[in-house]
């Protein structure tokens, strides 16, 4: 019997469990368009409020994967683990863990993106490093990292077509936020690029995508759970985005603290943070038994230099000039430093991550649509984060940037800061799945 799009629609409605044969005819149906998109609008719908269970979910996934390319990664000897964040303000955990980790002897073969968002992704903060290329072909990304253990390339145009096509059709019938849809599709991205492992760093509060910790749980769990069933080992963390992640906010800002936390003088959260995920990263690896050894095996590789020069080499390698780590004066500078100060006294008991996010895309560090530019050089540095204590009058922030035009930024910035009048008792940065 031939299937029919109507009849899965149906028993999705009705809290049934789809076969795999259904979900790929559901995707390879919808992906080469013979499935029309009110077809799809209308499963994704039961799909939002019947949910599906593991299994399904990890038939999703793999139907996804199978759309379009998929990256071969078995010409790199090692465990390639890969690691995915599902976005906050100002996070520049990438950036410090590949090298962190691949000073370790780990293979890093990241693949990323541009993006839309508050600022670029990892490849256009790269690019502030003058010189910085990604244009390379898969065969020298490969034998990059063999040679060095690290390398970065841009990511294939036809990785998971079905997962592009659908994350649109969601964005516009108001099926973002269901957590089988989110978690197969990051996973179909990650599955699809050759990952072996992935580290997972689930992103809780008002400046993600998952506002409450039961939330952040549920999507953490199924997103391991779909890792497990098709064979790729997967670990999470749940870690705070009530507000920014570090002190800078802008490509350069964020690939000068990043250097900073490669040589262990960086923001305490962002630390902290690389810390957790490098160790699960080293364990997923096998090169620890623990991540109590793998954790004292990252402190060493910070406090001896050595994470500090494979990111030198690893610029080099793609032709970026590795002196900007030795002078981050070299990195793009914008032309205006204007200070935020605060009108109150008290203590910071709140950050909207969002809103300085935002801040940091009106000023241009960020793309607001695809074909937006960005400037490299803008961006917000936080002086003061949720705890601190505060004088009125005292700068809560930097602003830099190449306009004096900032009085829109200013708001955003003072209307995205609270404060009390007694010290605010601290917020865990990692939370317990
Ligand atoms: N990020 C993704 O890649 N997919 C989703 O569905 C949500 C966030
Ligand atoms: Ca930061």
């Amino acid at each position: 019997m031939t299937m029919r799009m109507v009849d899965i629609i149906a028993k999705k409605r009705d809290g049934k469990h789809l076969s795999k044969e259904e979900i790929h005819f559901v995707i390879d149906g919808y992906t080469n368009g013979q499935i029309p998109d009110y077809q799809m609008s209308a499963f994704l719908m039961a799909v939002f409020f019947q949910g599906m269970s593991s299994n399904e979910t990890a038939k999703l996934t793999m139907a996804m994967v199978k759309s379009g390319d998929q990256i071969d990664l078995s010409g790199i000897e090692g465990v390639k683990v890969d690691k995915h964040s599902t976005g906050g303000v100002g996070d520049t955990t990438t950036l410090i863990l590949a090298p962190l980790v691949s000073a370790l002897g780990i293979p890093v073969a990241k693949m990323s993106g541009r993006g839309l968002g508050h600022t670029g992704g990892t490849i256009d903060k790269l690019e502030a490093v003058q010189g910085f290329h990604v244009e390379i072909s898969e065969q020298q990304f490969i034998e990059l990292v063999n040679q060095n253990k690290i390398a970065v390339v841009g990511q294939s145009g036809n990785l998971t077509p079905a997962d592009k096509k659908i994350y649109s059709l969601r964005d516009v019938t108001a099926t973002v936020n269901s957590i089988p849809l989110i978690a197969s599709s990051i996973m179909s991205k990650k599955i699809a690029a050759g990952a072996d492992a992935i580290v997972l760093d689930v992103k809780v509060g008002a400046g993600a995508f998952m506002k409450q910790l039961d939330d952040a749980r549920e999507l953490a769990n199924a997103m391991v759970e779909i890792g497990n069933q098709v064979g790729r080992k997967t670990l999470a963390v749940i870690s705070n985005m009530e507000q920014p992640l570090g002190y800078a906010v802008g490509n350069a800002l964020e690939v000068k603290e990043a250097i900073e936390t490669l040589q262990g003088k960086g923001p305490a959260d962002l630390h902290e943070l690389c810390l957790v995920l490098g160790s699960k990263m080293v364990v997923l690896a096998g090169k620890a038994n623990s991540e109590e050894e793998a954790r004292t095996m990252l402190e060493e590789v910070i406090a001896n230099g050595k994470a500090l020069q494979v990111f030198k080499q690893f610029l080099s390698a793609q032709g970026g000039d590795p002196s900007v780590v030795d002078d981050v004066t070299k990195l793009p500078q914008a032309t205006y430093q204007i200070p935020v100060n605060s009108t109150e006294s008290g203590y910071i008991s709140g950050i909207v991550a969002d809103e300085i996010g935002v801040a940091a895309m009106l000023l241009g560090a960020g793309r607001a649509t695809k074909e937006s530019e960005i400037d490299l050089s803008v961006g917000i540095v936080l002086h003061k984060k949720i705890g601190d204590a505060v004088e009125a009058g005292e700068s809560i922030a930097t602003i830099y940037s190449n306009t004096e035009e900032v009085d829109d930024v200013i708001n955003r910035i003072m209307k995205a800061y609270d404060y009390s009048k007694d010290k605010p008792s601290p917020m865990p940065l990692i939370y317990n799945l």
